[in-house]
């Protein structure tokens, strides 16, 4: 699914392009299933710094038609002579990365580099693996780049029902064995968080949750997957040498929270690549982490991904599904 250009808001449509054969180190995947993350759209919408994005990825990026999407699982369909490690057939996943002139992930092949991709454990399937590059690997980076989260961390997820809160929230406590994980959602989504493996749940619907979950601060991390919380009144809640990771930064006003003084809010970038995937991969494969998808479609109904994503109150995971028999 691409568009003619990297114009703001021009619809999706479906277009006929040639899967090129793949160069020396390369691998082609047939696509069996994509996880939409936000990105996703906020690449197709205005906005200064999407603005800036975009305007990277025209210099840097493919030339249009533009294919969206990062995450995708497949199979591998070719391998370049170069190739080790990889052979056709083999159930991968990945992150499509435009900054190195490929084409997204919302297609039925892509063509990347083998660093790019990871195995996929056995008992996984390409659905759950299809939703774990970009928001698993966020949530990973998280909580092990900054501060990195053991048995004495106390950790606190805003967003803990959405994509990147769900991992993060089972990562600290079942991956990383945190000795507090406090989960931020509203009413609805308490019990789920709660299974997740939160201590804690603090519903904003009922209160000021940032004002709740300092009744069982400090925090060493903060992993902030919402962005509408002042990034001040989040540090007030850190321990000495806590991190406030900016998942959701990309507002003019959040970024510029990365230069006050202490320097303890934190912009993150996931790099959704194999050897970032793996740790998120092995986790599922031990029953550590639960992927909850909240809606799955067809390919063909991309658009109708990207209206949901963008309502903001999506509890987990989209994933888009290549019509094909499945791996
Ligand atoms: N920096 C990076 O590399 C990176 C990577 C991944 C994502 N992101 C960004 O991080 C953000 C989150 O991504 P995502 O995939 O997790 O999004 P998402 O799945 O769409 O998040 C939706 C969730 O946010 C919750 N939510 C909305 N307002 C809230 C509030 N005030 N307090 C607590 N929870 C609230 C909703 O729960 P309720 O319905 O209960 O409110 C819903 O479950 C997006 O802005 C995305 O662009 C950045």
């Amino acid at each position: 699914m691409g568009s003619n250009s990297w114009k703001a808001g021009e619809p999706m449509a479906r277009i006929e392009l040639p899967t090129p054969p793949p160069g020396k180190n390369q691998v082609v995947v047939d696509v069996h299933a994509i996880g939409v993350n936000p990105v996703d759209w906020k690449m197709r919408t205005a906005g200064p710094l999407r603005v800036a994005a975009r305007a990277l990825s025209a210099v840097q990026g493919p030339k249009p038609p533009v294919v969206i999407g990062v995450d995708f699982a497949g199979v591998v369909a070719a391998i370049g002579p170069q190739v080790s490690g990889f052979a056709p057939g083999d159930r991968v996943v990945g992150g499509c990365n435009f900054s190195r002139a490929q084409r997204g992930s919302y297609a039925d092949t892509v063509v990347v580099f083998p660093d790019q991709i990871c195995k996929v454990p056995d008992g996984v399937s390409l659905e759950i693996a299809g939703c774990l590059p970009v928001a698993g690997v966020t949530a990973h980076m998280a909580l092990t780049e900054y501060q990195p989260v053991g048995p004495h961390s106390r950790v606190l997820v805003l967003g803990a029902s959405g994509g990147v809160g769900q991992f993060a929230v089972q990562i600290a406590k079942r991956v990383l064995g945190a000795q507090f994980v406090g989960g931020v959602c509203s009413a609805k989504n308490v019990a789920l968080v709660r299974d997740l493996g939160a201590d804690e749940v603090f519903d904003y619907t009922a209160g000021d949750a940032l004002q709740m979950a300092a009744a069982h601060g400090p925090y060493d991390v903060i992993v902030d997957g919402v962005g509408s919380y002042k990034a001040k009144d989040c540090r007030k809640l850190l321990a000495r040498c806590g991190a406030h990771v900016m998942v959701a930064g990309d507002k003019p006003e959040n970024m510029v929270q990365v230069v006050v003084p202490p320097f303890r809010s934190k912009a993150i970038l996931a790099t959704p690549d194999g050897a970032h995937i793996a740790p998120v991969a092995q986790a599922v494969a031990q029953g550590k982490v639960v992927v909850h998808i909240a809606h799955r479609l067809p390919l063909e109904k991309a658009q109708e991904a990207h209206d949901l994503s963008q309502s903001g109150r999506v509890v987990g995971k989209i994933v888009l599904l290549v019509d094909r028999p499945t791996a």
